[in-house]
């Protein structure tokens, strides 16, 4: 069976790669302010996810993959190592020109090592893998133009050089003597704040002020209001979904410790909330809309990185998201007024990646607070957690100013003028 174990040991370590950066990697996404970029980031993490996925599988039938769902410390040390950098671009150069191309090698080297006959379920699988990680490396170049990994790069790939390639493969040059793990040193931090690069930004998009904020709470569920609004009106709140892209990000790094399968299924959660923040940024501009006007907001971001991971968490899932289902519904029913198959749709699939969210929520809170020692009951954590944020809410949720005056900036009213109702 040595050829099976030594196969399977490789599909360990192609393993845990995957696992480690989906959990690294996450770390760029509120740092980075493109939006585009950190959707692109959210695609590849859930890709690298999937890959992780079905290694496991296919490992699981072969002897010698092992037990568990644990990285080795090794790889670990190396990307912890690349995502501390003051500059993500610069990290996100590290990763992309030197940890995903030695992946991408480790895949190939995959290919050669293995029997084509005797290991083609393996074999299918890493030759699309190979399809995808060349395909990462296009699309994330554009971002990386003349970005370069430059002194810190060295260091990873001297670091990454130590092991002789993810799997070994190369011959392993020993690390400098007086070289310096700053990874072991400094603990790595959320930044304070999320980065949302060139946009306006603001605290909340929400309020009852139509001067003031783009989402006009009252107008949502008031029949009065035209159909036309209401349209612009969830696809401003769905694009505001970026921040549940940034704080949801936040919590793959602080959980280092769990299941391979709760992060799976979180890299899931936080594609799809990618996507229903895509939904408003690719479909606003059509309808006339200059989103270089409209505010981004900051403030859930604000409060919940203040907060516990399985706080996080549980606001997102049993709270924020539990919660929107009456107000979505009553909007699905007066968009399909409007006769817009493709608005009809995106909330269509808004409402049942929601639902799977909160039933993510339920599977996934009570291990989440296990993993933090967190040994009460869940709704009682919940309520505690409400009772934080709302607290958490007086110092830090209305920290942000207004980059737009009332007049410049995206409100109601102004989204009344484009709907061509006032
Ligand atoms: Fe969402
Ligand atoms: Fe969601």
């Amino acid at each position: 069976m040595a050829a099976v174990q030594e196969m399977a040991r490789l599909q360990r370590m192609l393993f845990e790669v995957e696992r480690e950066f989906v959990r690294t990697a996450t770390t760029f996404i509120p740092r980075v302010g493109e939006v585009e970029l950190k959707y692109l980031l959210c695609q590849h993490v859930w890709e690298s996810a999937g890959h992780a996925r079905f290694i496991r599988e296919r490992g699981r039938e072969m002897s010698g993959f092992g037990k568990g769902d644990s990285v080795c410390e090794s790889y670990r040390t190396v990307f912890e190592e690349a995502i501390r950098v003051d500059d993500p671009l610069v990290g996100l150069a590290a990763f992309y020109q030197i940890l995903k191309p030695a992946l991408l090698s480790a895949y190939r080297h995959y290919l050669e090592a293995t029997h084509h006959l005797a290991d083609w379920p393996s074999r299918k699988l890493v030759e699309e893998f190979i399809v995808d990680e060349k395909r990462h490396l296009n699309e994330i170049e554009p971002y990386l133009e003349g970005v370069e990994a430059g002194e810190s790069g060295e260091r990873f790939k001297g670091a990454l050089d130590s092991l002789g390639g993810w799997l070994g493969e190369r011959e392993s040059t020993p690390l400098p003597e007086d070289f310096k793990w700053i990874g072991k040193e400094i603990p790595y931090r959320h930044p304070e704040t999320c980065n949302r690069g060139d946009y306006p930004v603001c605290s909340s998009a929400y309020g009852y002020d139509p001067a003031e904020f783009p989402i006009v709470r009252s107008w949502m569920e008031d029949p009065k209001t035209d159909a036309r609004v209401i349209r612009l009106t969830i696809y401003i709140w769905l694009m505001m979904e970026l921040d549940a892209v940034d704080y949801l990000a936040t919590v793959f790094y602080d959980t280092p410790d769990a299941s391979f399968d709760m992060h799976f299924d979180l890299a899931r959660h936080l594609w799809d909330e990618s996507r229903h923040s895509a939904f408003g940024y690719k479909q606003l501009p059509k309808f006339g809309v200059d989103l270089s006007k409209l505010e981004h907001s900051l403030e859930l971001y604000n409060i919940l990185i203040h907060m516990s991971p399985p706080e996080r968490y549980a606001m997102m899932t049993m709270e924020f998201e539990a919660s929107s289902f009456p107000t979505k519904a009553i909007i699905m029913d007066r968009v399909r007024e409007l006769n817009d198959f493709e608005a009809d749709t995106l909330l269509a699939f808004d409402r049942n990646d929601e639902q799977q969210h909160v039933r993510y929520g339920h599977r996934w809170l009570p291990e989440i607070m296990k993993l933090f020692g967190e040994e009460g009951p869940v709704d009682a954590f919940v309520e505690s957690a409400k009772a934080r944020f709302n607290e958490l809410a007086k110092t830090h949720g209305t920290k942000t100013p207004h980059s737009l005056p009332a007049d410049e900036r995206i409100t109601g009213n102004t989204l009344l003028k484009i709907a061509g109702v006032a």
